[in-house]
C-alpha cells in the first residue's frame, strides 16, 4: 500500500517496496502506477547490494518494522542490526514510523550515532499510508514518526 502511494506521490522516482514475507506482498493491490516494484527480500541484504552497486537513495521509509519487544531481541530491531550503519552510505532522507514509543526513541538515538539527525514526534495519519498504520490508527493508538536526513 505504501509503495503504491509513494509512487503516486513521487512520479519522478523509482519506488522499491521491500518485505521479506511473500504473504505480506500478496496483499498488494495494484493502483496502476508504473514507477514502482515490489521485492521479496531482507531489507538489510538489499542495503548491502545498494552500497556495493553505489546506488544512493533520495529517500527511505521504514514503516512499522517488527518491534521485537523483548530485551533479548534488541539485535533483531532495525537499529540493533549490524547493517544499520550502512544506511549512512545510502544517504538521502529517512522516515521511520512505529506505534511503540520506546522503539522510536531507540531508533532516534541510534540514528544520531550514524550521522542521521532528525526529529521524533507523534502524528495522525491522514490518510493512513500502510495497512498496519490504518489498523493502529483505528484502534486509537499513538503513532510515532522519526524524520531525518543524512548530510552528504
Ligand atoms: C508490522 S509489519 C508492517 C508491514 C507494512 N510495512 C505496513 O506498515 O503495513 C512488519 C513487516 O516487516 C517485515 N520484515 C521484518 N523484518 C524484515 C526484514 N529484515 N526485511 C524485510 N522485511 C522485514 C515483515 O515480513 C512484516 O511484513
Amino acid at each position: 500500500m505504501s509503495t503504491a502511494l509513494l509512487a503516486a506521490q513521487h512520479p519522478e522516482a523509482l519506488v522499491v517496496g521491500i518485505d521479506q514475507s511473500a504473504s505480506r506482498l500478496a496483499k498488494h493491490q495494484v493502483l496502476g502506477h508504473q514507477n514502482y516494484l515490489l521485492l521479496q527480500a531482507e531489507a538489510e541484504s538489499f542495503w548491502r547490494c545498494l552500497v556495493e552497486a553505489e546506488i544512493p537513495l533520495a529517500a527511505h521509509w521504514v514503516l512499522y518494522p517488527n518491534p521485537w519487544p523483548k530485551a533479548s531481541q534488541l539485535r533483531r530491531r532495525v537499529h540493533g542490526h549490524g547493517a544499520f550503519p550502512l544506511l549512512a552510505r545510502l544517504g538521502g532522507q529517512l522516515e521511520m514510523r512505529s506505534n511503540w514509543q520506546v522503539y522510536a526513541a531507540e531508533f532516534a538515538q541510534a540514528a544520531e550515532l550514524i550521522g542521521l539527525s532528525g526529529t521524533l514526534d507523534t502524528f495522525t495519519p491522514d490518510p493512513p499510508q500502510t495497512l498496519f498504520e490504518r489498523k493502529y490508527h483505528e484502534r486509537g493508538q499513538t503513532l510515532w514518526r522519526f524524520q531525518g536526513s543524512f548530510s552528504r
